[in-house]
């Protein structure tokens, strides 16, 4: 009789397992050797950088979480993510210039940036490991490390929130950051409306005035915004290059309006024009 219990125990643990072991995932796992860099000024604006590997940012506490607003933008089913909380991060280093932000660069040429603010508010984390479900089609950049919101803050819905595969976490103050182009933005109404959506959704890819990363074009030098035709071809382009099943998951249209690509147009413009009154 026992025998037979136990024959049926095992055979009920065994069937019990295979039918709900998960099916194989996708890890993406950069492993310990990789090093980033994190960068900070002294007093006289002086920059020196830490080397940091994913076991000493894990020595500072790691958690396991999801994210529904990272799949809600990627598409993705319950990824899943070992985190280190960002604010814990920023607490090892003191900011002794008025640094009020974190310049991401990225493996890929992407430059993310966050207000130390942003941190707080939302206490976003970085992953150091990335867990997607079976059949999830991961696209090349999405490496750790990768900013993560976590279940419960509600950021607004855009990119700058999502930004992974970064090497270097370096403190800067938002002012000298964005300088050069908030004053061009100032312009007009509109060009400040574009100026915000820009810097949240398209610099980090697309450089300005030596801000921002270079995985996309050039755009000021491709298009004619002055001329209806120019705005025409930008708009086409971008829904050829951003739409939401493009090939590279840059779905960058789920965060930007018809209206708000207009005031990029603006501000674009308004850049040029400047451009043009220097030379
Ligand atoms: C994650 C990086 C990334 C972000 C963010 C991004 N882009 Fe792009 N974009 C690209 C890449 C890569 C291409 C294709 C390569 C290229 O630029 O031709 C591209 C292409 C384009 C094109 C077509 C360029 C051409 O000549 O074919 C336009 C227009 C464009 N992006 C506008 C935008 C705007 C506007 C935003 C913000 C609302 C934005 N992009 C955000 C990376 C990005």
């Amino acid at each position: 009789m026992r025998q037979i219990i136990c024959g049926l125990l095992i055979f009920f643990v065994t069937i019990g397992f295979s039918a709900c072991a998960p099916k194989q995932k996708k890890v993406v796992d950069p492993g310990s050797e990789r090093i980033y860099r994190i960068t900070v000024s002294d007093r006289f604006g002086r920059i020196s950088s830490e080397f940091w590997t994913i076991d000493k940012l894990e020595k500072l506490g790691v958690k396991t979480i999801f994210s529904s607003y990272f799949d809600r933008a990627m598409k993705y089913d319950d990824a899943e993510f070992k985190v280190v909380s960002l604010l814990k991060i920023i607490s090892q280093f003191e900011l002794k210039s008025g640094e009020d932000a974190i310049l991401l660069n990225c493996f890929d040429d992407y430059q993310g940036i966050l207000p130390i603010s942003d941190a707080l508010k939302y206490d976003l984390q970085l992953a150091t490991k990335i867990e997607l479900g079976f059949g999830s089609s991961k696209p090349d950049w999405l490496n750790p490390l990768l900013v993560v919101v976590s279940d419960g803050k509600e950021p607004p819905f855009a990119e700058r929130f999502l930004t992974a595969n970064i090497r270097e976490l370096k403190f800067v103050r938002l002012s000298d950051y964005y300088g050069p182009l908030r004053k061009i933005a100032k312009d007009s109404k509109e060009a400040s409306q574009g100026f915000e959506v820009y810097k949240n959704n398209c610099l980090f890819c697309h450089s300005l005035k030596g801000r921002g990363g270079n995985k996309g074009a050039r755009l000021l030098q491709v298009y004619e915004f002055a001329k209806e035709t120019g705005q025409q071809k930008f708009l086409n382009n971008f829904k050829n290059s951003h739409h939401k099943d493009n090939a590279d998951k840059q779905n960058v249209e789920q965060f930007v309006t018809r209206d708000q690509l207009q005031r990029v147009m603006d501000f674009l413009l308004a850049l040029k024009r400047s451009e043009e009154k220097k030379s």
